[in-house]
């Protein structure tokens, strides 16, 4: 049974008072609580479907636990908890968010270093799913949603292939942010699609429309399904965008896979670089792996391997690292001379030559 927004009502959770409805996506509502121990809001995202068959249920499970294990990234969101309500729905409890980049990009231009440093943080995180052996599926301005802190977190990873795996059609419902290949289903996603996809949110909170969307044009899903199906994307046109990131997202929106970045790594590299030349120091971008399996031994954690901007370059893949933009090439080339070696040797040479004086000077007497 699925159903629609306007007839459903929030769960009884024990342990949770009601306050109030944050909003309703394509399949599931979530929901303000008040969490009685330890004492905090919580959002809670309760499945519209009380139905799911066996197969479906384990992958929610199975899901909930990579979720789990990933919110401990700091561009992920937290989850607190994952189970099945007493009327049989599914739902999440996680952490309380101010807004998302849904109302940010209605709400006005985003500034363009903002832009970048969210490409970055969010881009780590993706890249973490990835070499964790997951795919988002779902990335769109609405699943980056902001802390209390005002720090870009990614949401909504994994429940979507669960729905999408008792048969809702999760994939039609992001149009707008969907690779041409995901669109003529040739794939249900690939590290490709979404490096598609994630350009296709950043084009978003440059332009405030998604390059499949013509403002004030036909958005129907038919037709922003064959204009992305054709390549036929929204040019950028915002002035103050600078001519590299036009050129990294025009790569990253290729209509064919094998022209675009070929992972996410490399566009947070593209971003980062584009970070610098506007003289800025880069944001780091982190990236973890998980190193069980989803149904490995409780308790094993991520394990970090690859964190900040200045770390080493991994053999064959694209590297966090350049040189710090507020430092003057001058600097760098003085910081590289050794000075200790020069003054170790200097001093040596002296002591010799006063050695070798002494010597003459006795033998001589
Ligand atoms: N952790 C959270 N804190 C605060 N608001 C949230 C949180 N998670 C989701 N929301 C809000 O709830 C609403 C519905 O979110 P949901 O993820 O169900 O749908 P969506 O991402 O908007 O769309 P879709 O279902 O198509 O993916 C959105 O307006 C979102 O901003
Ligand atoms: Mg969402």
């Amino acid at each position: 049974m699925v159903s629609t927004a306007q007839n459903v009502t929030p769960p009884v959770l024990s342990g949770y008072t009601y306050i109030r409805p944050l909003g309703s996506g394509g399949f599931a509502d979530v929901y303000l609580y008040d969490q009685s121990m330890p004492r905090r809001r919580v959002a809670v995202k309760v499945l519209r479907t009380t139905d799911l068959d066996s197969e479906a249920l384990q992958s929610f499970r199975a899901e909930a636990n990579v979720m789990a294990r990933v919110s401990s990234h700091p561009a992920i969101l937290t989850i607190y908890e994952a189970s099945i309500s007493a009327d049989g729905r599914p739902y999440i409890a996680m952490e309380h968010c101010q807004s998302s980049y849904r109302a940010r990009c209605k709400s006005g231009p985003i500034p363009i270093l903002e832009v970048l440093s969210t490409g970055v943080r969010i881009g780590g995180a993706l890249e973490t799913l990835h070499q964790s052996g997951l795919l988002h599926r779902d990335i769109k301005p609405s699943n980056i949603l902001l802390t209390e802190f005002g720090l870009p977190v990614l949401a909504d990873f994994g429940i979507a292939t669960s729905v999408e795996s008792s048969g809702t059609d999760v994939v039609g419902m992001s149009v707008p942010w969907s690779a041409p290949e995901v669109l003529r289903e040739s794939t249900i996603g690939t590290v490709q699609s979404e490096v598609f996809s994630f350009a296709a949110t950043i084009f978003t909170m440059v332009e405030q429309h998604s390059p499949a969307q013509i403002p004030g044009g036909d958005n129907s899903r038919e037709a922003m399904s064959a204009r992305v199906i054709a390549g036929r994307l929204q040019p950028i046109t915002r002035q103050d965008v600078p001519a590299q990131l036009t050129a990294v997202l025009n790569r990253a929106l290729s209509r064919d896979p094998r022209g675009r970045q070929q992972t996410m790594a490399e566009l947070v590299w593209e971003f980062q670089r584009i970070e610098q030349s506007l003289g800025r120091v880069p944001t780091n971008a982190e990236v973890t792996v998980i190193s069980a399996p989803v149904d490995g031994p409780v308790g094993d954690v991520p394990k970090r391997v690859s964190v900040d901007y200045q770390s080493r370059r991994p053999a064959g893949r694209p590297s966090f690292e350049a040189p710090r933009a507020e430092e003057p090439p001058s600097e760098r080339a003085s910081s590289h001379v050794p000075w200790k070696a020069v003054v170790l040797i200097a001093v040596s040479a002296v002591a010799m030559g006063v050695i070798v004086g002494l010597s003459i000077a006795l033998w001589g007497s």
